[in-house]
């Protein structure tokens, strides 16, 4: 089915220089690019993208991590982009992600209280329809 998912390129994407890397291994598997914008995510978007986490012990550090730098909010679309898309990124953990996933490849073990794990895909389509909606009201 062709649908659409919301994927952020982390702040440590983007500080690193992997911005072109990531959006290359997204449209050389076919996937189209719908929506691209550069910006610094605010507490609030933050507060509401990751309102499932709010109370665990890294809440905090991510919203902080998040929050420190620039990050790119894309939305992508395609045929199983929601699936297609994890599968592209790999496991949360860096170590655990497989080589040749995104994270698997080129994600860092981090001593931090926060996973930096360079992206973020949606994980079903109601996620994607609420992400969509908080990263791009225009098309939500
Ligand atoms: P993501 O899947 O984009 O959304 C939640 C984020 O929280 C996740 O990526 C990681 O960056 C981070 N995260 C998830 N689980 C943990 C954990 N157990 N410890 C630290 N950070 C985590």
């Amino acid at each position: 089915m062709t649908e659409r998912t919301l994927i952020l390129l982390k702040p440590d994407a983007v500080e690193r220089g992997l911005r072109g890397e990531i959006l290359r291994r997204l449209e050389a598997k076919g996937y189209g690019i719908v929506a691209l914008d550069q910006r610094v995510a605010d507490a609030d978007t933050l507060a509401a993208h990751y309102a499932e986490h709010e109370g665990k012990p890294f809440y905090g550090p991510l919203v902080e991590y998040m929050g420190s730098g620039p990050l790119v909010a894309v939305v992508a679309e395609g045929e199983g982009v929601i699936a297609g898309f994890r599968s592209l990124a790999g496991a949360t953990n860096p170590t655990a992600a497989a080589p040749g996933s995104i994270r698997g490849d080129l994600a860092r073990e981090w001593d931090a209280p926060v996973i930096q794990n360079l992206v973020h895909g949606s994980d079903s389509v109601e996620s994607a329809t609420r992400e969509i909606g908080i990263w791009f009201p225009a098309l939500g």
